[in-house]
């Protein structure tokens, strides 16, 4: 089994396509972190909306100094601007609680200084060499790639911040599509047994993390073809789901016990019918909708109440990805060409996942929708490093995190951009968690 090389892999001659692609990569998240950061007034960018979250303004001028780290002083050989305030905007230096308590930029001066940098990177992008020769940061514009994506992550990072805040919508956007055709998906789907390619070594802005493509025996399953839905979950609430410890991991049951948990976060009931609030409105539960705000406890509850299990990770990526009718596995769930409006939800173009059953245009070979976008999918598997791992560029993205205390996100929501979305793009975090735009399927062995 081979990584053949998809259409979209970088050749020499791709050189001036790659820069215009880095340049659009570039200029959309610099759009989205703007909209995020100029919704609020400065009172708001520097407060504390949660202890989970570092304020706005930190998030402005740590994408600025990433930047200024990559592409200004590691690709372009320049000076630090400003290296009194590394420190501060080094993630691992500060945890987020205290992040409001540091000296931080100012809004504006924070604005100023991504600005900037911002300013000398399309300079460096402008002369540097892009081509699948030269120094691994810069072959096929990685570092450019890299820092979109970084820029992206905490754009959806900024979006979490905006939904724990009070106080009144400042953000709005489309409805997504409701699901169309006549073909109703099956519930679950059987994954024949076999080998797949797992991972890659092709996609050029894959990072550390997604390599080195793989083999990867997966034996036979069933997998749902859409995420569980907030119908299905207020079923097992209903049902008493998180009352009755049988359902739980111990860690589980004993995170439900002291924060008195009885639904998703951002749930409440009220006159017998449950109502969310979401980016500061109040709305009903939709029945079809698939469920948001879930940790992996919460998940892997549902789960085993419904007599079923969350997916591994190589199952649900091979669910995605893989095409039995070639052997290959593909970039995205619909094939190879990158997302589209009509393929999967994504780059916050709409605030909210759509319904179980939209997005007929990107499932995958095997009939599972919406893989791709709308909720980041927990899996029941451990961040782990794939055979052959080497941290890239630096180890405090992946390897640090590596181990049984995160567990493994696929599929990206509604929330993140396509430049940091792939069939192979992993997201992690504490099963604990459950602010982030996080739902689940479930699976069981056939
Ligand atoms: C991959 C989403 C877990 O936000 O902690 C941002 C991404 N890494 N800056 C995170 C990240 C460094 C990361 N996640
Ligand atoms: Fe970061």
């Amino acid at each position: 089994m081979t990584d053949t090389p998809a259409p979209h892999t970088v050749q020499e001659t791709d050189a001036e396509a790659l820069r215009e692609r880095a340049l659009a990569a570039l200029l959309t998240a610099r759009e989205r972190t703007a909209l995020l950061t100029d919704s609020v007034d400065d009172h708001e960018l520097t407060a504390q909306h949660s202890p989970l979250m570092s304020p706005l303004v930190w998030d402005l001028a740590h994408i600025g100094n990433q930047e200024e780290l990559w592409l200004l002083r590691a690709v372009g050989g320049r000076e630090a601007m400003r290296p009194e305030i590394d420190g501060l905007y080094d993630a691992f230096e500060h945890s987020r609680a205290s992040r409001p308590s540091l000296p931080l930029l100012a809004p504006a001066e924070a604005r100023t200084y991504a600005a900037d940098v911002r300013g000398r990177a399309l300079d460096i992008l402008g002369g540097a060499p892009l081509h699948g020769g030269g120094r691994p940061l810069e072959r096929a514009g990685f570092a450019f790639g890299m820092v979109a994506q970084h820029e992206q992550q905490h754009d959806e990072t900024m979006l979490i911040t905006h939904q724990l805040r009070s106080g009144p919508a400042v953000l709005s956007a489309p409805e997504p599509p409701e699901p169309t055709g006549t073909v109703t998906l099956p519930a679950e789907v059987l994954v024949p047994g076999g080998p797949f390619t797992m991972g890659t070594s092709t996609e050029p802005w894959a990072l550390d993390n997604e390599r080195p493509a793989h083999r990867r025996e997966v034996d036979a399953f069933h997998i749902d073809t859409a995420p569980v839905t907030c119908g299905a979950y207020q079923a097992f609430i209903e049902d008493g789901g998180y009352t009755d410890a049988r359902w739980w991991a111990p860690e589980g049951w004993a995170m439900v016990r002291e924060h008195d948990l009885t639904a998703p976060l951002f749930w409440h009931r009220d006159a017998g019918q449950w109502l969310r609030r979401r980016f500061g409105v109040t709305e009903p539960v939709r029945a079809d909708e698939p469920v948001l705000h879930v940790s992996w406890y919460e998940a892997d509850a549902y789960a085993r109440w419904a007599g079923r299990r969350l997916p591994t990770e190589p199952e649900w990526e091979k669910a995605a990805r893989h095409d039995p009718g070639s052997g290959r596995s593909l970039r995205y769930p619909w094939g190879d060409e990158d997302p589209t409006p009509e393929r999967a939800n994504l780059g916050q173009r709409h605030l909210r996942p759509a319904a179980a059953g939209a997005y007929a245009a990107g499932r995958s070979p095997v009939g599972v929708g919406q893989m791709v976008g709308d909720v980041w999918e927990w899996t029941s598997s451990d961040f782990l490093p794939y055979p052959g791992f080497a941290a890239f560029p630096y180890r405090e993205y992946s390897e640090v995190f590596f181990g049984p205390g995160h567990k493994v996100l696929r599929g990206g929501s509604f929330a993140v951009d396509p430049v940091a979305c792939r069939g192979t793009f992993r997201n992690w975090d504490l099963p604990v968690r459950r602010q982030i735009f996080s739902g689940f399927r479930t699976a069981r062995d056939a």
